[in-house]
């Protein structure tokens, strides 16, 4: 459903606002107090979403910045260092909480798709007693700045086993998880057993305003969740925003829609400006346009989206980075695509 007063908005999938349907399960919500956790809603929302991965239990935090790092915390000690691509959100894009909070470094490994190969750990392991000590291996899938990429299974499993066998814990961003089985047909369970932790947010395609959750086992969570009280993220009646998160969880199967109306935005790029997408690399709701190839300055075509009542985001260097949602449509798309041409 596009948004009421006609903008288009591609700039992400966090831009999408609650449904006539959050809003009802938001004003009916039951609650409680959740640092007391006796909120019934949080308490459903927990239950709900650690049964989704196939973990015992979960806890819910107010983002997937929060969720990432309070996990980084728990699994390591400072002065560690965390394998990562060197592209993954929680290194990149959140602000240095990693070494601001844990004290800890990355060891970071540059390959595309947010791939991390069993070599990359064996080789990483390999210099233990020199240098840093290594504590956790880190998965972001869907990979965000690689263009929404899904990091297949079959990788996460050699790899994780690799880590594994090295003693290594294991923490997966799945802040877009439900677009990686929406677009392989993989079930939660089957991505939750590769990890010790799992995060993934409701605030993104899900739909919903506010919210993640972190996953694992039960001992896992009691811990968390006296992190997060120490990072000032226990909220009391939570259940307010975990009634929409709900929501958004049981109506997860809608994300393919995202992903067809991706295609459609990415073809009808390939087509009008040769070279600016490869549709064959766009798997979920997130299109990397390679911009040059638009033959535009950034001043140009940021004034035809604004004419146009078209938001998006300019590129960073040569990447235009656009994402399909359930608030923009096939007209959103149409009149994106007419503008630019
Ligand atoms: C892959 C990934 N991880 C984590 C986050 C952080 O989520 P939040 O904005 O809720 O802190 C984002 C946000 O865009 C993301 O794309």
């Amino acid at each position: 459903m596009p948004f009421s007063d006609g903008l288009a908005d591609f700039r992400s999938d966090t831009v999408t606002r609650p449904t006539p349907a959050m809003y009802q399960a938001m004003a009916e919500a039951e609650l409680g107090d959740d640092v007391y956790h006796d909120d019934p809603t949080v308490l459903a929302l927990e239950r709900e979403s650690a049964e989704a991965v196939g973990k015992e239990d979960a806890v819910f935090v107010p983002t997937g910045t929060m969720g990432n790092q309070l996990s980084i915390q728990l699994h390591t000690n400072p002065g560690e260092e965390v394998i990562s691509n060197a592209a993954s959100h929680l290194r990149s894009i959140e602000r240095g909480a990693a070494s601001a909070f844990a004290g800890v470094a990355f060891r970071s490994v540059e390959r595309p798709g947010g791939q991390i190969e069993p070599e990359d750990v064996d080789n990483a392991m390999g210099m233990a007693g020199f240098f840093p000590r290594i504590s956790l291996l880190t998965w972001e899938n869907t990979h965000n700045l690689s263009g929404g990429r899904v990091v297949s299974f079959d990788l996460m499993k050699r790899t994780s086993g690799v880590a594994r066998e090295h003693g290594l814990k294991i923490h997966l961003d799945g802040a877009r998880l439900w677009n990686a089985v929406a677009a392989t047909g993989i079930d939660g369970p089957d991505w939750g057993e590769l990890a010790d932790t799992i995060q993934f947010c409701f605030s993104k395609g899900l739909g919903a305003p506010i919210g993640s959750v972190v996953c694992g086992d039960s001992e896992t969570i009691a811990e968390l969740r006296y992190l997060r009280g120490r990072a000032g993220g226990a909220m009391r009646q939570a259940g307010v925003v975990a009634a929409a998160a709900r929501v958004g969880l049981a109506e997860r199967e809608r994300l393919a829609e995202d992903h067809l109306l991706g295609d459609k935005l990415a073809v009808g790029l390939a087509e009008r400006f040769i070279g600016s997408v490869d549709p064959g690399a766009v798997e979920t709701n997130i299109v990397n346009v390679d911009f040059d190839a638009l033959g535009m300055a950034w001043t140009e075509v940021s004034g035809r989206l604004d004419g146009a009542g078209i938001k998006a985001n300019g590129p960073i260097g040569p990447v235009w980075r656009l994402v399909t949602h359930r608030n923009v449509d096939d007209s959103d798309v149409a009149r994106l695509l007419d503008i630019l041409a």
